[in-house]
């Protein structure tokens, strides 16, 4: 399997696009438009959120045959923005999507629409506009990297490598949708600052479902952060080391490249995540973090159709 192919020169097949807001004439950021920088802007240590979409999401085919799963609405609002906005709130500034075959509305999501602008100005529909133009703050800066063909998580995070460099990251995967006080990786954050370590968001699931997850046993099982003593990908209920499962919300040591590069293929033939942390584990610590909110599983019918009517239940105008 050959990696890293982002590092290739652009226009050399995988192509790498960077564009600002500001390049690309959005306008500034007005008051009540999208999440302001606020107070996480002086204790943010992680500019850089990945977010992996290159996968087909089989699970909701037909719908996503020409149409990313990510951009599949929750009421009003696709995963994705969900994702971005959770990102945001935690710090980052620089967003890298990992895409794939019929991501594109993605990057078309986040960049301005002039045409649209005007029109809904020139209705005077002053609300829409205001939402159109805070899908993306002037402040952050969008990426894309196209991973050749899904050949799996850790590969995905892998392509990402030139865009993070030598520094901590958030990854999140946006069908995992989390509704909390606090937003998720902006949690996972705080306990980074304290441990300066990889943290994996971790969450009790029934014993049945292991095998839908990469699986943790920590040292200290009563405690909402600790250290983890071992991780295993998709283990049998009657295998699983414990009912502790990483859910899509991790911050990685820039360290994980180096080992996701070295690891061969793993489980479905694939560039497993989970095989990459635990050969990270052999030299860093890692610690399970069980973060504060509700998770949707928005890659599941079901899970989609529960955060639909929990979050219409919420929406000021269906509640
Ligand atoms: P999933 O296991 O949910 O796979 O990937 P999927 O293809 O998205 O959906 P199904 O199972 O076929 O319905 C978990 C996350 O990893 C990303 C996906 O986009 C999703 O966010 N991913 C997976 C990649 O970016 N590349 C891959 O090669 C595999």
């Amino acid at each position: 399997v050959q990696v890293g192919r982002a590092r290739r020169p652009r226009g050399a097949g995988l192509v790498s696009a960077a564009r600002t807001s500001r390049e690309r004439g959005a306008t500034p950021r007005q008051p009540g438009n999208g999440p302001a920088e606020g107070p996480v802007r002086d204790t943010a240590v992680i500019r850089t959120a990945v977010f992996p979409v290159a996968g087909r999401g089989t699970r909701f085919l037909p719908a996503t045959k020409a149409s990313p799963k990510e951009m599949l609405p929750v009421v009003d609002k696709p995963l994705i923005q969900f994702a971005v906005e959770e990102a945001l709130a935690a710090g980052a500034r620089r967003l890298v999507f990992i895409t794939g075959a019929s991501k594109r509305a993605i990057e078309d999501h986040f960049d301005s629409d002039p045409e649209l602008e005007l029109m809904l100005e020139e209705q005077g529909k002053s609300d829409l506009l205001n939402q159109v133009r805070s899908v993306l703050p002037s402040y952050a800066s969008c990426i894309y990297i196209r991973q050749p063909a899904p050949l799996g998580l850790g590969h995905a995070v892998l392509c990402a490598q030139p865009a993070v460099g030598a520094e901590p990251f958030f990854v999140h995967l946006a069908d995992d949708l989390i509704r909390s006080d606090a937003a998720c990786l902006l949690q996972m954050a705080q306990v980074y600052a304290a441990k300066r370590a990889s943290i994996l968001g971790v969450q009790v699931v029934p014993r049945n479902d292991t095998d839908k997850y990469g699986i943790v046993a920590v040292e200290a099982d009563g405690s909402s952060t600790s250290r983890v003593r071992s991780i295993v990908e998709k283990p049998k209920p009657a295998q699983a080391p414990s009912n502790l499962a990483v859910v899509g919300r991790y911050v990685l040591s820039p360290a994980i490249f180096d080992h996701l590069e070295k690891i061969g293929q793993g489980t479905g033939g694939e560039i497993q995540l989970t095989d990459g942390i635990a050969s990270l584990m052999r030299e860093e610590a890692v610690y399970a973090h069980r973060f504060e909110g509700k998770r949707y599983d928005c890659g599941s019918k079901l899970g989609y159709l529960q955060a639909t009517v929990e979050y219409a239940l919420a929406h000021p105008q269906l509640g």
